[in-house]
């Protein structure tokens, strides 16, 4: 291991487990794949891993555990599912190795890494949140910059082609993360998450709509220069993100309301941003923006976790 030499290995070899593994081996590091553990031994992942001289194992955590270099691993990402995780967590926690969580377990603190990174460099389990929430929240986070935002509601429109069986069975804990996370990471007083599979054919690109609420007066302009800077960030990771359409504003006054069913009367701005996510087709065609926004979020946060940890165990 040298300071460009950060060994770190994948659990899951489906859609997401598979593209991250690419998005790695094609970077510059300082991530090494490592090692690749599944439960499917027949996966296209597992396959690949072997094909491109990633170590691999059929047996899950336990495989993962007995590799003779498992000691060398800095860190272990898990694509699992939500449930999954919860168990590969209570066998890796012994062993000492830290968790970046792609599942929706939300074990660990969230990870938005143009919102929060470098908040929660030391945690043993981070998570990341979702492919909508990683989507919606940083836009969520640029209004909150100008405003109370008393609600957010987001819906996130996925290709069902690019949502493998470990996706759909994390759909509620989906709903659950990304809602709490849009609250927590992006500054909303309330939320609510909708999430629609597409299986239509030819599949579709990912889109995400946001809505917010803003108490009062808020500028406009202000508002979407923020937005527009954090698209551009979101950019530096994901090249494909961006807005279709210049962001709307409508204005509620005393006199000309808005009407919610559980809160009342509102009175201020309600802005809708539409985003698309082009994916860069490592491993799925780029309908599939919505493993591009979670692997490269992941890559980009394990980047900085790499650069933290070699920096801390320089000066200790
Ligand atoms: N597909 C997406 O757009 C997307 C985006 C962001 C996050 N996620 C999350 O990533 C996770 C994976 O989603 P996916 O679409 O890649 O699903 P998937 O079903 O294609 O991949 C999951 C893989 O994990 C393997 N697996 C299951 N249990 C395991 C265990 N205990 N140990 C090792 N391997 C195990 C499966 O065999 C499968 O290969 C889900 O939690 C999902 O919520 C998915």
């Amino acid at each position: 291991m040298t300071q460009n030499d950060w060994p770190v290995a994948i659990l899951g070899s489906g859609n997401i487990g598979t593209d991250l593994m690419i998005k790695i081996l094609q970077g510059d590091g300082p991530l090494r794949m490592a090692a690749v553990a599944g439960i499917d031994p027949d996966s296209d992942g597992l396959a690949r891993a072997r094909r491109l001289g990633v170590p691999a194992t059929p047996d899950g955590v336990d495989g993962l555990l007995a590799m003779p270099h498992f000691g060398d691993i800095r860190l272990v990402f898990d694509a699992t599912s939500a449930a999954s995780h919860r168990t590969n967590w209570t066998k890796l926690e012994p062993a000492g190795v830290r968790m970046l969580d792609l599942t929706p377990a939300a074990i660990g603190p969230y990870c938005v890494p143009v919102v929060n990174l470098d908040e929660h460099l030391d945690a043993t389990n981070l998570n990341m949140v979702t492919c909508g929430g990683q989507s919606t929240i940083p836009i969520v986070a640029a209004v909150a910059q100008h405003g109370i935002v008393s609600y957010a509601e987001i819906v996130s429109s996925i290709s069902s082609k690019s949502a493998g069986p470990g996706t759909r069975a994390s759909i509620d804990e989906f709903i659950e993360t990304t809602s709490a996370a849009l609250q927590s990471v992006g500054g909303a007083q309330r939320a609510k998450t909708v999430m629609i599979l597409n299986p239509a054919d030819p599949p579709v690109l990912m889109r995400n709509t946001v809505y917010c609420l803003v108490n009062g007066d808020v500028d406009h302009g202000a508002v979407e220069s923020s937005i527009i800077d954090m698209v551009a960030r979101v950019n530096r990771y994901v090249p494909g993100y961006r807005l279709t359409r210049g962001v709307q504003f409508e204005t509620f006054t005393a006199e000309n309301p808005l009407y919610i069913p559980q809160t009342g009367k509102f009175v201020g701005t309600r802005m809708t941003a539409l985003l698309q996510v082009t994916g860069a087709g490592q491993y799925l065609p780029g309908y599939a923006g919505n493993l591009d926004i979670m692997t490269s979020a992941a890559k980009a946060t394990a980047e900085r976790i790499a650069g933290y940890d070699t920096q801390t165990s320089r000066a200790s």
